[in-house]
């Protein structure tokens, strides 16, 4: 007898059922074929990983924007491995349908494709992930292509790529120009035959984005990058109103959960300075 295929369309049909089903690099290939739109969010701890996976989120990605939401600094930069680790695995144990990806931090993986290929490997045995993100284009193709012949999947990240920030200047939209345009379009074809299996394209027009998406046969993930995409990511502290440093024009806020904490911590302070809590019912 044939073994079922976790990600194939049959199996889904089967039980007619796609929220049960546990999310897989093929499975991403088979949504993109069929025209089904690819959820992402990013999650950085158990909680939230474990909600957003009950929600039915795709793709959970462990992004290094954790510095930024978790540890507040102004870049990804100083991200280092073994935060990641840290987070990767915390995320990881809080998930069983969606994909978990994790991103390499910033010299993780541009020194040479050696320590690339082992710090690949550190996120897959010791966190417990399913595929790596870094960004770059074609000039990190040979490095993705050594990291996926060994069986780890990889997702390319283009456009506004934040671990380059300090050569950019600028967390401007990205690929205006015809040049920058033609430049993307290679790279995201380099990353495609380098064997990614999806891309996110960050902050670039939306035009070019659906052409580079309706150009490769592997879902294109965008972020700021207009509909065109075949899904679509947000850092999940944004859309949720939590981090509130700076509201980009791509985030679309689907709660005011920061309001929401302080109002329920001023009346915890407020509650407890009175004496209102606890009452004798909360106490023995
Ligand atoms: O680090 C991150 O959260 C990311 C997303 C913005 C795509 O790379």
């Amino acid at each position: 007898m044939t073994a079922p295929d976790p990600g194939g369309p049959d199996a889904r049909d089967r039980d007619g059922d796609a929220r049960a089903r546990k999310v897989t690099t093929r499975s991403l290939t088979t949504m993109k074929t069929r025209g089904e739109r690819i959820t992402a969010l990013t999650a950085y701890d158990f909680l939230l990983a474990e909600l957003l996976d009950q929600a039915g989120i795709d793709v959970i990605l462990v992004g290094d924007s954790a510095g930024m939401v978790v540890q507040g600094l102004d870049t990804t930069v100083s991200v280092t491995m073994d935060q990641m680790v840290y987070h990767a695995t915390v995320v990881a144990r809080g998930v069983e349908r969606a994909l978990v990806v994790a991103d390499l931090p910033f010299m993780a993986y541009q020194v040479n494709a050696d320590e690339a290929l082992r710090n690949s490997g550190r996120m897959i045995q010791t966190a417990g992930v399913e595929a790596v993100k870094l960004e770059g284009g074609e000039r990190i193709a040979p490095t993705i292509r050594r990291i996926v012949d060994v069986g780890i999947p990889v997702m390319g990240h283009l456009g506004l790529t934040p671990q380059s920030i300090h050569k950019f200047g600028t967390y401007q939209v990205r690929a205006t120009t015809a040049e920058e345009a033609q430049e993307l379009r290679r790279d995201a074809r380099a990353l495609q035959d380098a064997g990614c299996f999806a891309l996110v394209v960050e902050k670039v027009p939306a035009a070019l984005a659906r052409e580079v998406s309706q150009s490769l046969t592997i879902p294109v993930i965008g972020i700021g990058a207009g509909a065109g995409c075949d899904g679509q990511i947000l850092v999940t502290a944004d859309m949720l109103g939590l981090y509130t440093r700076f509201h980009p024009r791509f985030v679309r806020r689907y709660g005011e959960l920061g309001r929401a904490i302080a109002d329920s911590v001023s009346r915890y302070a407020a509650d407890v300075r009175s004496g209102e809590f606890p009452s004798a019912q909360e106490s023995y």
